[in-house]
């Protein structure tokens, strides 16, 4: 087991230093701030997280984690389809170049425009969140095939961290998904295919994944009791990634060994496993590249400020939890700058929040130096103050496995349009 866990320690430093290596040599061409996803890197997370779960597992990646329709397309050539919030991320996945039949229709209210359109187009399944959503999916007149369900299950149990489970707002108690399950046996065109369980996010720590898992497979039973059959069920098991230097990444093969031998359990014998995840696929991939802009001295601090703060990028772990708080920090300088210095980071906003790291140890910096940030792949661009003091957003950029840089259309571009 310690061997796995550093194996897998040394080989993700391993690509931090190649894609470092690959930075330094085209620092002057790269513009900033920059959002730059490794190819190589998302391919090995993606072959890790789905290493949790049996080999015929089905994957869908969450688009909330990072909408950038260009990963969307990368993730569906490695077969993993997309779970959407709403239509506007239908819309990117359409037009990433999946089939409906690989989307999941997740999303915490789904309007009945958008139902009707799901219903037309035949997704791999719509999640029902509430009682009056299925009240909403009942009036759909058309519906092109049968349409399959999910339930979202919320078991009223809550297991710490960013919950989303006992205490939310989302799913549904198991009484309610009782009931509709039983309608829904003599309901015209719409098919229980079975449940979806998604308790909370950026987990660091196996044991609150591994009795998540133990809750559903009580679900499973209790739907078995009542003679309601699961042929599907939908995990997201909320597994995080370390932002803040502080953080302990999350043990994969510990998680992976435990995960496994809970498959064995009969109570899966029968059913089709799918997984949906942000976080655990994408955010590895991103880089955050910024530039030194200025610098100053005051009142005994050394302020360096950076093209891009909190308006580019968030890291993620949710407003509040993060400000003050420093993330891992990679710096590219002139080689021949004096040595190391005790620096606070910040962006080019009006407020004092747009601290990017307090009290760091950084090499001497420049203008025109290069501040990196490792794990930026999920929530850091879409949860950032895109709107604060008009400053420029970012760019995005794909490194590909054979060196090959390629810019995308940023993804701000298809929601401020
Ligand atoms: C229902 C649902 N599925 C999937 C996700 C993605 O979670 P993560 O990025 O932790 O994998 C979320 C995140 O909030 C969610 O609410």
């Amino acid at each position: 087991m310690i061997d796995r866990k550093l194996a897998d320690s040394h080989s993700r430093q391993k690509q931090d230093e190649e894609v470092l290596q690959w930075v330094k040599t085209h620092k002057t061409e790269l513009p900033t701030p920059l959002y730059l996803y490794s190819e190589a890197v998302l391919d090995e997370a993606v072959a890790a997280h789905r290493a949790l779960f049996p080999e015929n597992a089905r994957g869908f990646y969450a688009l909330k984690a990072n909408p950038q329709p260009a990963l969307v397309s990368q993730f569906a050539r490695l077969g993993i389809g997309g779970e959407v919030t709403g239509q506007a991320e239908w819309e990117l996945c359409i037009a990433a170049g999946l089939k409906p039949a690989n989307i999941l229709a997740g999303g915490v209210v789904k309007s009945l425009p958008f139902l009707e359109i799901l219903c037309q187009a035949g997704p791999a399944a719509i999640v029902i969140e509430s009682e009056a959503e299925w009240a909403r999916l009942k009036q759909v007149k058309n519906h092109s095939q049968q349409t399959k369900i999910l339930l979202r299950i919320n078991p009223g149990v809550s297991f710490g961290g960013l919950n989303m489970a006992g205490g939310s707002q989302f799913g549904l108690s198991t009484e309610q998904a009782l009931a509709i399950a039983q309608e829904c046996r003599s309901t015209a065109h719409l098919e229980l295919l079975g449940l979806h369980f998604y308790f909370g996010s950026q987990r660091l720590e196996v044991d609150p994944i591994v009795q998540a898992v133990e809750v559903v497979e009580a679900t499973i039973q209790t739907f078995g009791a009542a003679g309601v059959p699961i042929q599907v069920v939908d995990l997201g098991l909320g597994c995080g990634v370390p932002y803040l230097a502080r953080d302990k990444a999350l043990d994969g093969a510990d998680l992976r060994e435990q995960l496994q031998t809970r498959w064995q359990n009969p109570v899966w014998a029968d059913i089709d496993i799918w997984f949906e995840a942000g976080r655990a696929l994408v955010a590895r991939s991103g880089y955050y590249l910024t530039r030194v802009i200025d610098k100053k001295q005051l009142h005994g601090e050394t302020f360096v400020f950076l093209d891009g703060g909190l308006n580019v990028h968030n890291p993620g772990v949710g407003l509040g939890g993060f400000l003050r708080r420093n993330p891992h920090f990679h710096f590219i300088t002139n080689p021949f700058s004096p040595p190391e210095e005790l620096i606070t980071l910040v962006g080019n906003l009006c407020t004092t929040a747009d601290t990017v790291g307090t009290h760091v140890t950084a090499p001497f910096l420049c203008e025109g130096d290069m501040v990196i940030i490792p794990n930026a792949g999920a929530y850091c661009q879409t949860t950032a103050m895109w709107g604060f003091n008009s400053q420029p957003l970012f760019q995005e950029g794909w490194l590909a496995s054979d060196d090959s840089f390629t810019l995308f259309p940023p993804q701000y571009q298809y929601v401020l349009k």
